[in-house]
């Protein structure tokens, strides 16, 4: 596989899990998840992971997925690459997934002594890519293990903190998060 194969095809198959923390970010607020409980004195997750956010990513990534699906054929021949079709089990996988590595994320982060925002290098950018493939990879093996090859895998984890950092720091600029991270 190409170089540009592999990078359209990554791409292509994260869809689905990028989407969603952006989404959250836009329809975010309300209930947040831990109902404001504490463990050692400290928030479970924190204000910024609500019930809202979640639920708002998740089926934000399962529609664009389902939207790439009736346009797969099209975006192959455009790109020259195999085309990428997601079963519904895939992309309610890497939607939830990803929103569930974030959640993840925080309760770490709060366990860490972090408080809501601060960041936490390596963990942000790469979080809701472990969730997305994790949670993915228990509904549908046999889908991930086909789509995300050596060289697409290898691609996802280079391009995805990168690609975080830059859509983070357009979200900052516009107003839509708190910080860039
Ligand atoms: N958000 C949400 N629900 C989620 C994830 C995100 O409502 N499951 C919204 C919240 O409004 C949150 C914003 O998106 O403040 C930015 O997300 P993120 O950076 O992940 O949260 P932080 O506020 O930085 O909190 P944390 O330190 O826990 O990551
Ligand atoms: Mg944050």
């Amino acid at each position: 596989m190409s170089l540009f194969s592999a990078i359209a095809t990554a791409l292509w198959a994260m869809l689905p899990a990028y989407v969603p923390n952006n989404a959250a970010v836009l329809a975010g607020g309300g209930r947040p998840i831990d109902g404001g409980r504490t463990w050692g004195g400290r928030r479970v997750l924190g204000d910024g992971k609500t019930w809202r956010g979640t639920a708002a990513g998740t089926v934000a990534g399962v529609a664009l997925a389902l939207l790439l699906n009736a346009g797969s054929d099209t975006i192959a021949d455009l790109l020259g690459v195999a085309p990428v079709e997601f079963p519904l089990p895939a992309a309610l996988g890497l939607a939830l997934g990803a929103m569930c590595g974030d959640i993840g994320a925080s309760f770490l982060k709060r366990r860490t002594g972090r408080e809501r925002g601060a960041p936490f290098p390596g963990l942000d950018q790469l979080d809701f890519v472990v969730g997305a493939l994790a949670l993915a990879a228990l509904l549908d093996f046999d889908w991930v293990a086909a789509t995300f090859t050596p060289s697409v895998l290898a691609v996802v984890l280079v391009a995805t903190p990168l690609l975080h950092v830059v859509t983070n720091g357009i979200a900052y600029v516009i107003g839509a998060k708190d910080e860039p991270w």
